[in-house]
């Protein structure tokens, strides 16, 4: 098994480019499961979970095609299948996403429970609930969900707190639904946008993307689309946090600063400077870093998924910060590896008390999901000694060739196993 080993201590200069969204590229391989003509996505990053759901999408039969340079055609002319596997499911829950799309295009999925994950319960309730309200037959039965509707049908949708996958999920479905759809509360995030910008090219009218309620004219034919896929906004921040942990300076390029408003005002508050432009955040700590109180919330609040992350930079602050983890139960894995480094970390229910101090020292670390891995890969970057990080495969889910950006950087940082 690969693991991560770093020679902490280094301050990190230069300039590193932004991938392609994770998290905003897998909805739209779903969206192309809506149109029976080819789709093309720039700006794909080349990762994992990319590999993963690309599989899935071959299982049903549909041409998925890597075109170079970060292009990738997808075209679901026909369905061999409408069944996302356990196997699948269980290695990437975001495989989800294909319920909505397959249920509206094939009027039937069969779709396995993700089950339960390191973060949190992570139940898809909302997703179920919002395709039975859109019209179709839901049943479950040996831990796969089965839906079934001949045209599913506009509907209010109220949820009971805005998820991002349900969603996109509900935005699918409804954009090949019969009449008008409205999903309240949506989620705000950007990944949510740029789905309903594509869902638009496609031929559904959809408003209010970005705020609470959306609402979607659903049409019985959606066009084949091209698009580019936004940056990472996880990833920039947290390259911002390598800049800020190791007190170095470092050029954020290919980034979306306005995606990132609650990280910049936070790393601020820090005592980080933080400037930007359009496309790049200019980040470099000279003096000590301030303690800070952080709430994750749903977007635009603090991101649940910089969370593990600003953590590690809080273990070094002068005084005790507070992080509140709101939107998962459990989402605290980081904390027992941080302590094995020195940090000094008390948790209580939902709440973390970092008690900050000079130094971390390197350790032998287990990585337990993506943005927890990332958080200890930025400790290990600030720690004496040197730190290494195992079950890498959390890490190459989420980051595109994060070693190799980190090391044109300056950071000793290196691959082995
Ligand atoms: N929830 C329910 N029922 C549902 C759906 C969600 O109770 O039907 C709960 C969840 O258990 C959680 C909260 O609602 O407590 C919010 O979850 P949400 O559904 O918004 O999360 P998600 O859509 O499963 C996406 C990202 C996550 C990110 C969260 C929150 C993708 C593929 N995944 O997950 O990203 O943490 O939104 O922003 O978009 C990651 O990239 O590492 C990652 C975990």
């Amino acid at each position: 098994m690969q693991q991560i080993v770093m020679q902490g201590g280094t301050a990190l200069h230069g300039r590193v480019e932004v991938s392609g969204a994770k998290n905003a590229a897998l909805p739209l391989m779903a969206a192309a499961l809506l149109t029976e003509s080819p789709c093309d996505i720039t700006n794909m990053p080349d990762l994992g979970d990319i590999r993963t759901f690309s599989m899935l999408l071959r299982q049903f039969g549909a041409h998925v095609e890597a075109l170079g340079s970060g292009k990738m055609r997808i075209q679901a002319r026909s369905f061999a299948s409408v069944e996302a596997p356990y196997d699948l499911v269980k290695t990437m829950r975001a495989s989800v996403l294909v319920l909505g799309p397959l249920v509206a295009r094939c009027g039937q999925a069969r779709v396995s429970l993700p089950g339960g994950c390191a973060i949190g319960a992570r139940p898809i309730d909302q997703h179920l609930e919002g395709i039975r309200a859109l019209g179709a037959d839901i049943t479950l039965d040996h831990g796969y969900v089965y839906a079934r509707a001949q045209r599913l049908r506009g509907a209010d949708i109220h949820l009971r707190m805005p998820t991002v996958t349900g969603t996109e999920n509900l935005m699918m479905a409804a954009a090949l639904a019969a009449g008008r759809s409205r999903i309240h509360p949506a989620a705000r995030e950007p990944e949510v946008v740029c789905l309903a910008e594509v869902l638009t090219c496609m031929g559904a009218r959809v408003t209010g993307a970005g705020t609470d309620t959306i609402e979607i004219e659903g049409v019985s034919c959606l066009q084949p689309f091209q698009c580019t896929v936004i940056p990472d906004r996880i990833e920039a921040g947290t390259f911002a946090i390598a800049a800020a942990i190791t007190g170095g300076k470092v050029e954020v390029a290919h980034c979306r600063p306005g995606h990132l408003e609650a990280v910049i005002q936070q790393l601020r508050a820090v005592g980080v400077r933080v400037e930007a432009d359009d496309s790049t955040l200019y980040v470099e700590r000279r003096g000590l870093l301030r303690p800070v109180n952080i709430t994750t919330t749903p977007y635009p609040g603090f991101p649940t998924d910089m969370q593990a992350q600003m953590m590690a930079l809080m273990t070094l602050a002068r005084g005790t910060s507070i992080i509140r983890e709101t939107v998962f139960e459990n989402r605290f894995m980081h904390v027992a590896e941080l302590r094995r480094m020195g940090a000094q970390i008390d948790v209580r229910g939902n709440t973390a008390r970092v008690h900050g101090q000079d130094a971390l020292t390197g350790a032998q670390l287990m990585a337990t999901d993506l943005r927890a891995s990332a958080g200890l890969i930025l400790a290990g970057l600030a720690a004496q000694g040197e730190t290494v990080v195992s079950r890498m495969y959390h890490l190459d889910r989420g980051y595109e060739h994060i070693e190799k950006k980190l090391v044109a950087l300056g950071a000793k940082i290196w691959r082995q196993g």
